[in-house]
């Protein structure tokens, strides 16, 4: 079966496109390049021995957008990655984010009802739910005004989806990543952003070999166990084979709704010292790390429940914070000797 991801080249699109083709699926891609800068492919390749065709487009050009369906009638799923995910750049730049989040969408939707592709997964996010009352989240967690425009191009996207694809044939599912990282176990592959990454765990990486001189955790006085943030954070290949799986209940299961949205996380939180433990634990590397002021936009604590991706899926995330940790450090270690 012919699957298309969108944002193959980035960091959560390569690891799936590993995944799919290891259970069978045949799979092409399309990324503009926006923000990597192509190399995933080459890593897919180590992996898998496979060549995959990347269409350089960028989703917001309607025709160019619709030449991929015209060359590949045979298209049966999409999973949709491609999209800007920095939340501070979106707060400087919301008309960007608004502009490519959005339009990318619509176009990709719109090819879906008239190429007659079958099943659409959409990588969404924890971000919907807000500053989140109760823990651990749920799917049924009512979804609160959005914490920045990134926030809202997600919450606004499983809305858009929604309305275009409820009287259609499509059966979608719309993914709530909790915080993904670490990297293909091989070390072959692994995030390489284009710009300065923001997230916790390549900073902690970058810190460690030397990139950066030393690093902040934003803020010690949440109302936590150690007094900073605490978060989810999903290996991405256990995220990948979530994405699988994905396709695979909606191939397998005619009766499954025809709309509905899946929490995607360990279900365990850690704060940023205890990943940062974690990080000189599992690698032998001390970090140079200060506490700084909290970080504006950030919330105390979310983390998942992932029983429902568990009953419908049959998903069971394998790794944990060091397995995070050690393939993260692994690969860059790698990335940096490029
Ligand atoms: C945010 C978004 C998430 C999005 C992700 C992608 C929210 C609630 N979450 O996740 O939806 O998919 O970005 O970029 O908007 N930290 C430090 N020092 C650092 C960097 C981070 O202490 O140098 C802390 C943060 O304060 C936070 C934790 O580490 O508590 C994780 O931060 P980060 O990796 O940026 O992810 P989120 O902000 O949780």
């Amino acid at each position: 079966m012919k699957i298309l991801i969108t944002g193959g080249t980035g960091y959560i699109g390569s690891h799936t496109i590993v995944d799919l083709i290891e259970n069978g699926f045949d799979v092409i891609s399309v990324d503009s390049y926006i923000n990597s800068d192509g190399s995933a492919l080459q890593g897919i390749e180590a992996i898998t021995g496979k060549k995959i065709k990347n269409y350089k487009v960028d989703l917001r050009d309607k025709e160019a957008t619709e030449n991929i369906f015209k060359e590949n009638p045979d298209i049966e799923g999409i999973i949709h990655f491609a999209a800007l995910k920095a939340v501070g750049e979106s707060v400087e730049k919301p008309v960007l984010y608004f502009d490519n989040n959005i339009n990318s969408l619509i176009n990709i939707l719109d090819n879906i009802v008239k190429y007659d592709v079958k099943y659409f997964v959409f990588s969404s996010s924890c971000t919907v739910y807000g500053s989140p009352e109760k823990l651990p989240v749920d799917e049924n967690t009512p979804i609160q005004e959005a914490e920045s425009p990134y926030g809202r191009t997600k919450q606004v996207s499983e809305m858009i989806a929604k309305d275009v694809l409820q009287n259609t044939g499509v059966k979608a599912v719309m993914l709530r990543y909790f915080n993904p990282a670490g990297a293909h176990e091989s070390a072959k592959m692994g995030e390489s952003p284009a710009l300065p990454p923001l997230n916790l765990v390549p900073i902690i990486t970058e810190t460690a070999i030397g990139k950066r001189e030393s690093m902040m955790v934003f803020g010690d006085d949440y109302d936590t166990r150690d007094g900073s943030a605490i978060r989810d954070y999903i290996h991405v290949m256990d995220l990948a084979d979530a994405h699988t799986k994905s396709l695979q209940y909606l191939i397998n299961n005619p009766d499954a709704p025809k709309y509905d949205y899946i929490n995607l996380g360990i279900g365990q939180g850690v704060t940023v010292l205890e990943a940062i433990n974690a990080f000189e634990k599992v690698t032998g590397e001390k970090l140079n790390y200060s506490i700084a002021e909290r970080r504006p936009g950030d919330i105390a604590a979310i983390y998942a429940d992932y029983s429902k991706a568990k009953k419908l899926l049959n998903w069971n995330p394998k790794r944990k914070i060091d397995d995070i940790m050690h393939t993260a450090w692994e690969w860059e270690k790698v990335r940096s000797k490029k």
